[in-house]
């Protein structure tokens, strides 16, 4: 690869290309600075490199900037409780003002000791402590998990994070997951306040933005820059991989090789992923869609389904992020040229 391809196919992390989702961020950041925010927690769902993490991220930063704003990024396959604890204490280093005398901070092999009397405390006591003095200071505490599971680490936390709310902390959470994920968590009837929790489901990024970016980069007209977005239909990580393959091969391949490595990328990073998470009658149904706006009639006839059954798998794949429907009785697929790759999976 060219040494300056200021394009990249790392996830997770705030690409250099980036387009912004400036009304997701917006939403997010107004809402947690309000005087009284309706909600201090916020979920971000959308299917497999969409973006989700890296909106988490660009949110977090942006928040970081406001010196009152602590960020604490919890791994979800760790204790999240304890992981919480942790992190808040390594972040009581950057105020060495509040955390003086009495926060002497000692990490023995076991327990976690922060007073100076030396009595081992658990880790919510410890969180406990932190969030009360961050509130005196003003300060403000936002907690990411990325990728929820719905497991009882998870429940444990996020119960554990509605007590600290009810008790008036200056505590915030963000986090991100596929659609089943949060479909779970949210269904929890032992974490009922997750269902009131607002939730962003990602969008394609602006297709306007996209073209401005690649007409840019790469020197190119209107028009070629137009058909070059649109064959990302908005897909975060397909912008990136075609940014990508563009910038390595456009003196030397006509596009339609480029759009070969494309597909290759788009199986081997995500794509394949995708479809082993999916259910037989689904891939059956994403199999029957060969271009866009697809007739559902012609669909139901072909797989022999009821448009009742059929309504029943549209829904749940439009809320993957699979399929959508922009006028009635159509169907088309979300993802690039996923029906070109689905077929060979048949
Ligand atoms: N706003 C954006 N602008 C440009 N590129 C983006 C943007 N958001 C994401 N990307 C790119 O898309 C790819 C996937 O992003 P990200 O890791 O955030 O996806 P994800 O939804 O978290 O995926 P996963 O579910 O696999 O964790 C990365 O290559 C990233 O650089
Ligand atoms: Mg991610």
């Amino acid at each position: 690869m060219k040494k300056d391809n200021p394009f990249t196919l790392t996830f997770g992390k705030q690409p250099n290309e980036y387009i912004s989702r400036y009304e997701n961020t917006d939403t997010v950041i107004s809402t947690f600075e309000a005087d009284n925010p309706v909600s201090q927690a916020y979920l971000i769902e959308g299917i497999r490199g969409s973006g989700k993490t890296v909106l988490m991220t660009s949110i977090t930063n942006e928040l970081g900037k406001d010196k009152d704003w602590v960020v604490i990024d919890l791994n979800s396959t760790q204790d999240l409780i304890d992981d919480c604890a942790m992190r808040l204490l390594d972040s009581c280093k950057r105020f060495p003002n509040i955390f003086k005398q009495g926060f002497s901070i000692s990490i023995a092999g076991f327990g976690i000791g922060v007073d100076g009397n030396d009595s081992p405390k658990d880790s919510v006591s410890i969180i406990d402590e932190i969030l009360s003095s961050f509130k005196k200071h003003n300060k403000k505490v936002v907690i990411t998990i990325d990728e929820v599971l719905h497991d009882d680490n998870m429940r444990h936390f996020a119960s554990q994070f509605q007590i600290f709310v009810r008790k008036n902390y200056p505590v915030f959470l963000i986090m991100t997951g596929l659609y089943e994920n949060i479909y779970a968590i949210q269904n929890d009837p032992a974490l009922t306040f997750l269902l009131r929790t607002p939730k962003i489901q990602l969008e394609p990024l602006s297709l306007h933005q996209i073209f401005k970016q690649y007409a840019e980069i790469f020197q190119l007209g209107e028009e070629q820059a137009r058909n070059l977005a649109k064959i990302t239909k908005g897909y975060a990580f397909a912008f990136q991989a075609l940014g990508l393959l563009y910038y390595e091969y456009r003196d030397e391949m006509e596009l339609d090789a480029i759009l070969s490595k494309l597909d290759d990328m788009l199986d081997d990073f995500v794509y394949k992923k995708i479809w082993m998470s999916l259910s037989k009658q689904d891939k059956d149904v994403i199999l029957s869609i060969k271009k866009e706006n697809t007739k559902v009639s012609d669909i139901c006839k072909k797989l022999n389904m009821s448009s009742s059954v059929f309504s029943r798998y549209r829904d749940r794949l439009i809320k993957r992020g699979l399929l959508m429907s922009s006028q009635h009785g159509y169907v088309s697929l979300t993802l690039p040229r996923f029906e070109i790759i689905a077929k060979s999976y048949e």
